[in-house]
């Protein structure tokens, strides 16, 4: 097919950056189903949102290769972590994950850039965007465990966090 021609650099960063996109879906799945064995279910509820949303990133992704007339190539994806030591290690590893993802999405706007390819330019610059508010609510939930933790009442943020996202819902 057709397009506008995308040189290898940046076609080899936009391939590595869906499939990790699709490799934190996953992520965000062996957190949900996590939160779920253990009952939390707000939080279940909150990273089974992730999930969907980290693969609508990679549908961006892949849109604009077919855009190009390039066929996205699927890889296989590393098993997600499944076992969490508690509520605390699950809400920094998503931000760790988090962390990476603005670090690869960072690498394809610099590839973008040097190679003057100014439609990758503009369509990276929404996951720039996006990777703003990613760190920004990964960051307040650490912070947010860490301080339930200290006070015995993740059950409370747990049941919060269920009702907002229950509103939230309701309300769209
Ligand atoms: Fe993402
Ligand atoms: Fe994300």
């Amino acid at each position: 097919m057709p397009g506008i021609p995308i040189k290898p650099t940046v076609l080899a960063e936009i391939q590595r950056q869906f499939n990790h996109e699709l490799g934190a879906a996953q992520g965000y799945l062996a957190m949900a189903l996590w939160c779920e064995d253990q009952n939390f279910k707000g939080f279940a509820r909150y990273f089974r949102k992730q999930v969907a949303e980290e693969r609508e990133h990679a549908d961006k992704f892949m849109a604009h290769l077919i855009a190009r007339g390039v066929l996205p190539e699927l890889q296989a994806l590393a098993a997600p972590k499944t076992q969490f030591a508690s509520l605390l290690d699950v809400a920094r590893t998503a931000q760790q994950m988090e962390q990476v993802n603005t670090a690869g999405v960072n690498q394809v706007f610099e590839a973008a850039l040097e190679s003057k390819d100014y439609p990758a330019q503009v369509m990276v610059q929404w996951f720039i965007n996006e990777q703003v508010e990613e760190e920004a609510w990964t960051d307040e939930m650490v912070a947010r465990v860490e301080r339930a933790a200290c006070a015995g009442s993740l059950m409370d943020l747990d049941r919060h966090l269920e009702k907002i996202l229950g509103e939230v819902e309701q309300a769209s």
